[in-house]
Protein backbone atom coordinates (compact mmCIF):
# COMPACT_ATOMS: atom_id res chain seq x y z
CA UNK A 1 0.00 0.00 0.00
CA UNK A 2 1.55 3.22 -0.96
CA UNK A 3 1.34 6.48 1.20
CA UNK A 4 -0.44 9.75 -0.40
CA UNK A 5 2.50 12.28 -1.10
CA UNK A 6 2.06 15.42 1.78
CA UNK A 7 0.33 18.49 0.41
CA UNK A 8 0.23 21.59 1.71
CA UNK A 9 -3.60 22.17 2.26
CA UNK A 10 -4.05 25.04 -0.43
CA UNK A 11 -6.97 27.02 -1.48
CA UNK A 12 -10.07 26.12 -3.39
CA UNK A 13 -9.92 26.72 -7.44
CA UNK A 14 -6.57 27.94 -7.09
CA UNK A 15 -4.92 24.81 -4.98
CA UNK A 16 -0.97 25.55 -3.52
CA UNK A 17 -0.67 28.76 -5.38
CA UNK A 18 0.30 30.51 -2.06
CA UNK A 19 2.72 28.74 -0.98
CA UNK A 20 4.93 29.51 -4.09
CA UNK A 21 6.35 32.72 -3.71
CA UNK A 22 7.56 33.59 -7.63
CA UNK A 23 9.78 35.88 -6.89
CA UNK A 24 11.66 33.19 -4.42
CA UNK A 25 10.80 30.07 -5.66
CA UNK A 26 13.60 27.94 -4.02
CA UNK A 27 12.96 29.61 -0.89
CA UNK A 28 9.64 28.60 -0.82
CA UNK A 29 10.49 24.91 -2.00
CA UNK A 30 12.95 24.76 1.11
CA UNK A 31 10.63 25.68 3.39
CA UNK A 32 8.09 23.39 2.27
CA UNK A 33 11.00 20.54 2.15
CA UNK A 34 11.69 21.55 6.34
CA UNK A 35 7.86 21.26 6.42
CA UNK A 36 7.03 17.73 4.88
CA UNK A 37 11.03 16.25 4.45
CA UNK A 38 11.36 13.88 1.65
CA UNK A 39 8.63 14.24 -0.70
CA UNK A 40 6.13 16.61 -1.06
CA UNK A 41 3.64 17.75 -4.00
CA UNK A 42 1.62 20.87 -4.58
CA UNK A 43 -1.22 21.67 -7.17
CA UNK A 44 -1.32 25.00 -8.92
CA UNK A 45 -4.09 25.57 -11.37
CA UNK A 46 -4.84 21.50 -11.49
CA UNK A 47 -1.02 20.71 -12.39
CA UNK A 48 0.76 18.56 -10.15
CA UNK A 49 4.70 19.13 -9.36
CA UNK A 50 6.59 16.52 -7.25
CA UNK A 51 9.26 17.19 -4.71
CA UNK A 52 11.66 15.18 -3.84
CA UNK A 53 13.59 16.23 -0.64
CA UNK A 54 15.30 13.25 0.75
CA UNK A 55 18.50 11.79 -0.13
CA UNK A 56 17.51 7.95 -0.69
CA UNK A 57 14.77 9.13 -3.34
CA UNK A 58 16.66 11.54 -4.38
CA UNK A 59 19.66 8.50 -5.27
CA UNK A 60 16.60 6.32 -6.22
CA UNK A 61 15.89 8.83 -9.24
CA UNK A 62 19.41 8.60 -10.39
CA UNK A 63 19.08 5.16 -11.54
CA UNK A 64 19.30 5.96 -15.61
CA UNK A 65 17.76 2.68 -16.42
CA UNK A 66 14.25 3.99 -14.73
CA UNK A 67 15.04 8.12 -15.04
CA UNK A 68 16.08 11.15 -17.09
CA UNK A 69 16.16 14.35 -17.25
CA UNK A 70 12.94 16.36 -17.64
CA UNK A 71 12.91 19.12 -19.77
CA UNK A 72 10.34 21.35 -19.13
CA UNK A 73 9.09 24.62 -17.61
CA UNK A 74 12.18 27.12 -17.06
CA UNK A 75 14.62 24.96 -19.28
CA UNK A 76 11.85 24.90 -22.10
CA UNK A 77 12.09 28.98 -21.43
CA UNK A 78 15.14 29.43 -21.89
CA UNK A 79 15.71 27.66 -25.58
CA UNK A 80 14.27 31.13 -26.34
CA UNK A 81 17.62 32.25 -25.89
CA UNK A 82 20.34 29.15 -26.19
CA UNK A 83 17.55 26.49 -28.55
CA UNK A 84 18.87 22.89 -28.14
CA UNK A 85 22.30 23.41 -26.27
CA UNK A 86 23.59 20.92 -24.07
CA UNK A 87 21.62 22.37 -20.89
CA UNK A 88 18.36 23.08 -22.68
CA UNK A 89 18.06 19.86 -25.67
CA UNK A 90 15.24 17.45 -25.37
CA UNK A 91 16.61 14.01 -24.48
CA UNK A 92 15.46 13.06 -28.41
CA UNK A 93 17.63 15.93 -29.72
CA UNK A 94 20.61 14.69 -31.89
CA UNK A 95 22.12 17.92 -30.81
CA UNK A 96 22.89 17.06 -27.18
CA UNK A 97 25.14 14.11 -28.45
CA UNK A 98 26.85 16.05 -30.98
CA UNK A 99 27.88 19.07 -28.72
CA UNK A 100 28.37 16.88 -25.61
CA UNK A 101 31.18 14.80 -28.12
CA UNK A 102 32.37 18.24 -29.07
CA UNK A 103 32.48 19.83 -26.16
CA UNK A 104 33.29 17.40 -23.33
CA UNK A 105 37.37 16.68 -24.06
CA UNK A 106 37.71 20.72 -23.78
CA UNK A 107 36.54 20.17 -20.15
CA UNK A 108 38.60 17.01 -19.03
CA UNK A 109 40.33 17.64 -15.55
CA UNK A 110 43.48 17.30 -17.51
CA UNK A 111 42.08 19.98 -20.20
CA UNK A 112 41.22 22.61 -17.61
CA UNK A 113 44.49 22.28 -15.61
CA UNK A 114 46.17 23.49 -18.04
CA UNK A 115 44.57 26.81 -17.59
CA UNK A 116 44.72 27.04 -14.23
CA UNK A 117 47.50 30.10 -14.35
CA UNK A 118 44.80 32.08 -16.12
CA UNK A 119 42.24 31.09 -13.13
CA UNK A 120 45.04 32.09 -11.00
CA UNK A 121 45.87 35.29 -12.62
CA UNK A 122 42.51 36.43 -12.81
CA UNK A 123 41.63 35.72 -9.05
CA UNK A 124 45.33 37.87 -8.31
CA UNK A 125 43.80 40.43 -10.08
CA UNK A 126 40.99 40.97 -7.77
CA UNK A 127 42.71 40.35 -4.87
CA UNK A 128 44.67 43.38 -5.89
CA UNK A 129 42.33 45.77 -6.64
CA UNK A 130 40.96 44.85 -3.58
CA UNK A 131 44.29 45.75 -1.87
CA UNK A 132 43.61 49.14 -3.53
CA UNK A 133 40.55 49.93 -2.26
CA UNK A 134 41.55 51.46 1.37
CA UNK A 135 40.84 50.02 4.74
CA UNK A 136 36.79 51.07 4.99
CA UNK A 137 35.80 49.63 1.77
CA UNK A 138 32.72 47.42 1.69
CA UNK A 139 31.82 45.30 -1.40
CA UNK A 140 29.17 42.98 -2.32
CA UNK A 141 30.81 39.74 -2.14
CA UNK A 142 28.48 37.98 -5.25
CA UNK A 143 29.13 41.50 -7.07
CA UNK A 144 32.51 40.55 -7.23
CA UNK A 145 32.79 37.14 -7.39
CA UNK A 146 30.01 37.52 -10.75
CA UNK A 147 32.77 39.26 -12.35
CA UNK A 148 35.62 37.55 -11.58
CA UNK A 149 33.52 34.55 -12.87
CA UNK A 150 32.74 35.79 -16.30
CA UNK A 151 36.71 36.89 -16.42
CA UNK A 152 37.85 33.52 -16.02
CA UNK A 153 35.28 31.82 -18.17
CA UNK A 154 35.71 33.80 -21.05
CA UNK A 155 39.59 33.75 -20.93
CA UNK A 156 40.06 30.07 -19.91
CA UNK A 157 36.99 28.88 -22.72
CA UNK A 158 37.20 31.38 -25.11
CA UNK A 159 40.72 33.01 -24.58
CA UNK A 160 39.37 36.83 -24.47
CA UNK A 161 40.42 39.01 -22.20
CA UNK A 162 37.67 40.84 -21.29
CA UNK A 163 39.33 43.17 -18.26
CA UNK A 164 35.77 43.75 -16.52
CA UNK A 165 37.00 43.45 -12.95
CA UNK A 166 37.93 47.09 -11.97
CA UNK A 167 34.87 48.14 -14.90
CA UNK A 168 30.79 48.51 -14.31
CA UNK A 169 29.73 45.38 -14.55
CA UNK A 170 29.47 43.74 -17.66
CA UNK A 171 26.00 43.80 -19.95
CA UNK A 172 26.44 39.70 -20.17
CA UNK A 173 25.85 39.57 -15.91
CA UNK A 174 22.56 41.60 -16.57
CA UNK A 175 21.58 39.36 -19.69
CA UNK A 176 21.71 36.28 -18.10
CA UNK A 177 20.06 37.74 -14.65
CA UNK A 178 17.17 39.08 -16.61
CA UNK A 179 17.06 35.72 -19.20
CA UNK A 180 17.13 33.11 -16.59
CA UNK A 181 14.56 35.31 -13.76
CA UNK A 182 12.29 35.66 -16.60
CA UNK A 183 12.76 31.67 -18.17
CA UNK A 184 11.35 31.04 -14.35
CA UNK A 185 8.61 33.42 -14.27
CA UNK A 186 7.15 32.39 -17.64
CA UNK A 187 5.52 29.42 -16.48
CA UNK A 188 3.47 31.38 -13.81
CA UNK A 189 2.09 34.01 -16.07
CA UNK A 190 -0.95 33.85 -18.75
CA UNK A 191 0.84 33.54 -21.75
CA UNK A 192 -0.69 36.63 -23.39
CA UNK A 193 0.79 38.83 -20.40
CA UNK A 194 4.44 37.10 -21.21
CA UNK A 195 4.04 38.04 -24.91
CA UNK A 196 2.38 41.49 -24.26
CA UNK A 197 4.59 42.94 -21.22
CA UNK A 198 7.57 40.83 -20.48
CA UNK A 199 8.44 39.82 -23.94
CA UNK A 200 11.00 42.90 -24.70
CA UNK A 201 13.14 42.17 -21.33
CA UNK A 202 13.59 38.12 -22.67
CA UNK A 203 14.35 39.56 -26.25
CA UNK A 204 17.23 42.67 -24.81
CA UNK A 205 18.47 40.00 -22.62
CA UNK A 206 18.87 36.91 -25.48
CA UNK A 207 20.60 39.87 -27.41
CA UNK A 208 22.82 41.03 -25.15
CA UNK A 209 23.99 37.76 -24.25
CA UNK A 210 24.25 36.69 -28.12
CA UNK A 211 25.91 40.14 -28.68
CA UNK A 212 28.72 38.54 -26.07
CA UNK A 213 29.19 35.62 -27.88
CA UNK A 214 29.33 36.86 -31.39
CA UNK A 215 32.12 39.40 -30.28
CA UNK A 216 33.71 36.44 -29.02
CA UNK A 217 33.87 34.11 -32.67
CA UNK A 218 34.98 37.46 -33.90
CA UNK A 219 38.06 38.42 -32.03
CA UNK A 220 38.57 34.49 -32.52
CA UNK A 221 38.32 34.56 -36.48
CA UNK A 222 40.24 38.18 -36.62
CA UNK A 223 42.84 36.43 -34.36
CA UNK A 224 43.94 32.88 -35.36
CA UNK A 225 45.35 31.21 -32.71
CA UNK A 226 46.89 27.44 -32.03
CA UNK A 227 45.37 27.50 -28.83
CA UNK A 228 43.14 24.41 -27.96
CA UNK A 229 39.82 25.63 -25.98
CA UNK A 230 36.00 25.19 -25.66
CA UNK A 231 35.59 28.07 -28.41
CA UNK A 232 38.37 26.18 -30.60
CA UNK A 233 36.28 23.13 -30.81
CA UNK A 234 32.96 25.10 -30.91
CA UNK A 235 33.76 26.38 -34.49
CA UNK A 236 36.33 23.91 -35.81
CA UNK A 237 35.64 20.17 -34.48
CA UNK A 238 33.10 17.79 -35.81
CA UNK A 239 31.79 15.38 -33.41
CA UNK A 240 33.45 11.74 -33.97
CA UNK A 241 30.67 9.85 -34.40
CA UNK A 242 28.72 11.51 -36.52
CA UNK A 243 31.02 13.70 -38.16
CA UNK A 244 28.61 16.49 -37.81
CA UNK A 245 30.48 19.96 -37.17
CA UNK A 246 27.91 22.66 -34.79
CA UNK A 247 26.23 25.48 -37.15
CA UNK A 248 27.04 28.92 -36.85
CA UNK A 249 24.09 29.91 -34.61
CA UNK A 250 24.71 25.97 -31.96
CA UNK A 251 28.13 27.97 -31.47
CA UNK A 252 26.66 30.83 -30.03
CA UNK A 253 23.59 29.04 -27.99
CA UNK A 254 26.93 26.95 -26.51
CA UNK A 255 28.77 30.09 -25.48
CA UNK A 256 25.92 31.80 -24.05
CA UNK A 257 25.11 28.64 -21.81
CA UNK A 258 28.43 28.00 -20.33
CA UNK A 259 28.73 31.26 -18.50
CA UNK A 260 24.80 31.04 -17.48
CA UNK A 261 25.99 27.26 -15.69
CA UNK A 262 29.17 28.83 -14.17
CA UNK A 263 27.51 31.36 -12.70
CA UNK A 264 26.56 28.60 -9.86
CA UNK A 265 30.70 29.27 -8.88
CA UNK A 266 30.48 32.69 -7.60
CA UNK A 267 26.75 31.83 -5.74
CA UNK A 268 28.98 28.83 -4.38
CA UNK A 269 31.98 31.16 -3.60
CA UNK A 270 30.24 33.82 -2.01
CA UNK A 271 28.16 31.66 0.57
CA UNK A 272 31.31 29.68 1.30
CA UNK A 273 32.81 33.38 2.56
CA UNK A 274 29.75 33.32 4.66
CA UNK A 275 29.89 30.31 5.97
CA UNK A 276 33.75 30.90 7.13
CA UNK A 277 32.75 34.18 8.77
CA UNK A 278 30.33 32.21 10.99
CA UNK A 279 32.87 29.22 11.54
CA UNK A 280 36.30 31.61 12.18
CA UNK A 281 37.97 28.09 13.41
CA UNK A 282 37.24 26.75 9.96
CA UNK A 283 39.81 29.88 8.27
CA UNK A 284 42.42 29.14 11.17
CA UNK A 285 42.50 25.29 10.36
CA UNK A 286 42.16 26.03 6.44
CA UNK A 287 45.28 28.51 7.09
CA UNK A 288 47.43 25.81 8.53
CA UNK A 289 47.07 23.77 6.02
CA UNK A 290 47.45 26.17 3.31
CA UNK A 291 50.60 27.85 5.04
CA UNK A 292 52.22 23.65 5.49
CA UNK A 293 50.92 22.83 1.79
CA UNK A 294 51.86 25.94 -0.63
CA UNK A 295 54.10 28.28 2.42
CA UNK A 296 55.32 31.54 0.64
CA UNK A 297 55.24 30.01 -2.55
CA UNK A 298 52.74 30.96 -5.25
CA UNK A 299 49.77 28.53 -5.64
CA UNK A 300 50.06 25.92 -8.14
CA UNK A 301 48.00 23.66 -9.78
CA UNK A 302 50.25 20.77 -8.01
CA UNK A 303 48.94 22.11 -4.97
CA UNK A 304 45.17 21.93 -5.13
CA UNK A 305 45.59 18.27 -4.99
CA UNK A 306 46.84 18.32 -1.34
CA UNK A 307 44.87 21.03 -0.11
CA UNK A 308 42.16 17.75 1.33
CA UNK A 309 40.67 20.46 3.98
CA UNK A 310 40.43 23.63 1.70
CA UNK A 311 38.62 20.62 -0.70
CA UNK A 312 36.44 19.70 2.30
CA UNK A 313 34.93 23.46 2.62
CA UNK A 314 34.02 23.39 -1.10
CA UNK A 315 32.05 21.05 -0.50
CA UNK A 316 30.72 21.59 2.31
CA UNK A 317 29.63 24.77 1.40
CA UNK A 318 28.42 22.63 -2.08
CA UNK A 319 26.04 20.59 0.75
CA UNK A 320 24.84 24.22 2.31
CA UNK A 321 24.56 26.80 -0.26
CA UNK A 322 22.72 24.40 -2.37
CA UNK A 323 24.00 26.69 -5.17
CA UNK A 324 22.55 24.85 -7.95
CA UNK A 325 18.78 24.64 -6.14
CA UNK A 326 17.99 21.20 -7.84
CA UNK A 327 17.32 19.69 -11.12
CA UNK A 328 14.30 18.11 -13.05
CA UNK A 329 13.81 14.45 -13.59
CA UNK A 330 10.95 12.18 -15.23
CA UNK A 331 10.55 8.71 -15.80
CA UNK A 332 11.80 7.32 -19.20
CA UNK A 333 8.16 6.52 -21.01
CA UNK A 334 7.72 2.98 -21.59
CA UNK A 335 5.45 2.00 -24.69
CA UNK A 336 2.12 1.59 -24.07
CA UNK A 337 2.73 1.10 -20.00
CA UNK A 338 0.74 3.51 -18.31
CA UNK A 339 1.12 2.29 -15.21
CA UNK A 340 2.05 4.35 -11.93
CA UNK A 341 6.00 4.84 -11.22
CA UNK A 342 6.66 3.14 -7.84
CA UNK A 343 9.29 5.22 -5.40
CA UNK A 344 10.37 4.45 -2.09
CA UNK A 345 10.02 0.58 -2.48
CA UNK A 346 6.18 1.03 -3.34
CA UNK A 347 5.82 3.65 -0.37
CA UNK A 348 5.04 6.51 -2.96
CA UNK A 349 3.52 6.12 -6.40
CA UNK A 350 3.15 8.92 -9.26
CA UNK A 351 2.01 8.82 -12.75
CA UNK A 352 3.83 7.19 -15.31
CA UNK A 353 4.66 10.87 -16.92
CA UNK A 354 4.97 12.69 -13.70
CA UNK A 355 8.20 15.22 -13.67
CA UNK A 356 9.93 15.25 -10.38
CA UNK A 357 12.04 18.30 -8.92
CA UNK A 358 14.75 17.41 -7.03
CA UNK A 359 15.24 20.04 -4.14
CA UNK A 360 18.58 20.13 -2.90
CA UNK A 361 18.13 22.28 0.23
CA UNK A 362 16.39 19.41 1.68
CA UNK A 363 18.50 16.30 -0.11
CA UNK A 364 21.54 18.03 1.22
CA UNK A 365 20.34 18.19 4.37
CA UNK A 366 19.36 15.17 5.24
CA UNK A 367 18.59 14.18 8.96
CA UNK A 368 18.69 10.64 8.25
CA UNK A 369 22.22 10.85 6.81
CA UNK A 370 23.91 14.15 8.33
CA UNK A 371 24.23 14.70 11.93
CA UNK A 372 23.60 18.33 12.90
CA UNK A 373 22.79 18.59 9.32
CA UNK A 374 23.10 22.57 9.79
CA UNK A 375 26.48 22.86 10.92
CA UNK A 376 29.57 23.75 8.99
CA UNK A 377 31.81 21.25 8.85
CA UNK A 378 34.48 20.55 6.20
CA UNK A 379 35.75 16.98 8.13
CA UNK A 380 32.77 15.61 6.84
CA UNK A 381 33.66 15.92 3.69
CA UNK A 382 37.31 14.66 3.42
CA UNK A 383 38.60 11.11 2.88
CA UNK A 384 36.67 8.29 3.90
CA UNK A 385 33.87 10.18 5.42
CA UNK A 386 33.07 11.25 2.10
CA UNK A 387 33.60 8.16 0.28
CA UNK A 388 30.87 6.71 2.95
CA UNK A 389 28.27 9.18 2.43
CA UNK A 390 25.57 8.18 0.12
CA UNK A 391 25.52 8.58 -3.18
CA UNK A 392 22.07 10.88 -3.20
CA UNK A 393 23.62 13.54 -0.88
CA UNK A 394 26.20 14.12 -3.91
CA UNK A 395 24.28 15.26 -6.70
CA UNK A 396 25.02 19.06 -6.34
CA UNK A 397 26.77 18.59 -9.83
CA UNK A 398 23.50 16.84 -11.02
CA UNK A 399 23.15 13.57 -12.32
CA UNK A 400 24.11 10.84 -15.35
CA UNK A 401 24.32 11.36 -18.66
CA UNK A 402 23.40 15.14 -18.19
CA UNK A 403 25.27 15.64 -15.44
CA UNK A 404 27.31 19.23 -15.18
CA UNK A 405 29.70 19.18 -18.42
CA UNK A 406 31.98 22.12 -16.38
CA UNK A 407 32.37 20.08 -12.94
CA UNK A 408 36.37 19.45 -13.43
CA UNK A 409 36.64 23.51 -14.62
CA UNK A 410 34.17 24.40 -11.07
CA UNK A 411 36.28 22.58 -8.98
CA UNK A 412 39.69 23.45 -9.77
CA UNK A 413 38.08 27.62 -10.07
CA UNK A 414 36.48 26.96 -6.70
CA UNK A 415 39.25 25.23 -5.03
CA UNK A 416 41.79 28.55 -6.98
CA UNK A 417 39.89 30.91 -5.90
CA UNK A 418 38.91 29.91 -1.79
CA UNK A 419 42.63 28.71 -1.50
CA UNK A 420 43.57 32.49 -2.57
CA UNK A 421 40.94 34.55 -0.55
CA UNK A 422 41.66 32.51 2.58
CA UNK A 423 45.50 32.94 2.33
CA UNK A 424 45.06 36.86 1.61
CA UNK A 425 42.61 38.30 2.60
CA UNK A 426 40.70 38.54 5.94
CA UNK A 427 37.07 39.75 5.71
CA UNK A 428 34.73 41.36 8.13
CA UNK A 429 31.12 41.51 7.73
CA UNK A 430 29.63 44.40 6.43
CA UNK A 431 26.60 44.29 8.84
CA UNK A 432 28.35 41.78 12.08
CA UNK A 433 24.31 40.68 12.60
CA UNK A 434 23.55 39.68 8.92
CA UNK A 435 21.73 36.24 8.64
CA UNK A 436 22.28 34.12 5.12
CA UNK A 437 19.15 34.96 2.96
CA UNK A 438 19.26 33.44 -0.77
CA UNK A 439 18.04 34.22 -3.93
CA UNK A 440 18.07 33.32 -7.40
CA UNK A 441 16.77 31.85 -10.36
CA UNK A 442 18.48 29.26 -12.05
CA UNK A 443 21.30 29.36 -9.00
CA UNK A 444 21.26 30.77 -5.23
CA UNK A 445 23.00 33.15 -4.00
CA UNK A 446 23.32 35.02 -0.81
CA UNK A 447 21.10 38.31 -0.90
CA UNK A 448 22.64 41.76 0.40
CA UNK A 449 25.82 40.09 2.04
CA UNK A 450 28.79 42.97 1.93
CA UNK A 451 31.77 42.35 3.42
CA UNK A 452 34.71 44.53 3.99
CA UNK A 453 38.44 43.38 2.29
CA UNK A 454 41.57 43.66 4.28
CA UNK A 455 45.10 42.33 3.11
CA UNK A 456 45.51 39.40 5.79
CA UNK A 457 46.72 40.75 9.02
CA UNK A 458 50.78 39.20 9.31
C1 LIG B 1 29.68 25.16 -8.48
C2 LIG B 1 29.49 25.18 -9.78
C3 LIG B 1 28.44 24.43 -10.54
C4 LIG B 1 27.37 23.70 -10.09
C5 LIG B 1 26.95 23.42 -8.64
C6 LIG B 1 26.67 23.21 -11.26
C7 LIG B 1 25.54 22.40 -11.24
C8 LIG B 1 24.94 21.85 -12.35
C9 LIG B 1 23.80 20.96 -12.32
C10 LIG B 1 23.05 20.53 -11.06
C11 LIG B 1 23.52 20.60 -13.60
C12 LIG B 1 22.40 19.65 -14.07
C13 LIG B 1 21.22 20.46 -14.51
C14 LIG B 1 20.05 19.63 -14.94
O1 LIG B 1 20.01 18.41 -14.77
O2 LIG B 1 19.11 20.23 -15.51
C15 LIG B 1 24.45 21.28 -14.45
C16 LIG B 1 24.47 21.19 -15.83
C17 LIG B 1 25.29 21.95 -16.64
N1 LIG B 1 26.29 22.80 -16.23
FE1 LIG B 1 26.88 23.14 -14.32
N2 LIG B 1 27.32 23.65 -12.38
C18 LIG B 1 28.41 24.39 -11.99
C19 LIG B 1 29.33 24.98 -12.82
C20 LIG B 1 29.33 24.95 -14.17
C21 LIG B 1 30.35 25.48 -15.02
C22 LIG B 1 31.65 26.10 -14.51
C23 LIG B 1 29.95 25.30 -16.32
C24 LIG B 1 30.65 25.65 -17.59
C25 LIG B 1 31.95 25.74 -17.71
C26 LIG B 1 28.67 24.62 -16.27
C27 LIG B 1 27.92 24.25 -17.38
C28 LIG B 1 26.85 23.37 -17.34
C29 LIG B 1 26.18 22.87 -18.53
C30 LIG B 1 26.47 23.26 -19.97
C31 LIG B 1 25.20 21.98 -18.09
C32 LIG B 1 24.25 21.14 -18.96
C33 LIG B 1 24.92 19.79 -19.20
C34 LIG B 1 24.11 18.83 -20.05
O3 LIG B 1 22.88 18.73 -19.89
O4 LIG B 1 24.73 18.15 -20.87
N3 LIG B 1 28.33 24.43 -14.96
N4 LIG B 1 25.31 22.02 -13.67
Amino acid sequence: MSTPIPQPPGVPLLGNIFDIDPNNTWASLKKLSEKYGEIFQIKVLGQTLVFVAGAALAEELSDEKRFRKFVGGPIVEIRYAVHDALFTAYEREASWGIAHRIIAPELTPRSVSERFSEMRDATNELIAKWKTLGTNNTISAIGELNKLNLEATTLTLYGKKLNCLDAPEHPMIKGMEDSTSEAMKRPTRPALLNWLWYGGKFKAATKTMRAYASELVQHRKANPTERRDVLAALMSAQDPETGTALTDSQVIDEIVSMPIGSSTAPALLATSIHFLLKNPHVIVKAREELDAVVGSEELTYAHLADLKYVEGIVRESLRLSFAAPGFNIEPIPKDDDKSPVLLGGGRYQIAHNQAVIVVLAGVNRDPTVFEEPLAFKPERMMGGAFDGLPAGVKKWFGNGKRECIGKHWAWQFNMTVLAKLITEVDFEMADPGYELEQDGWFNLRPVDFYVKVKPRAS
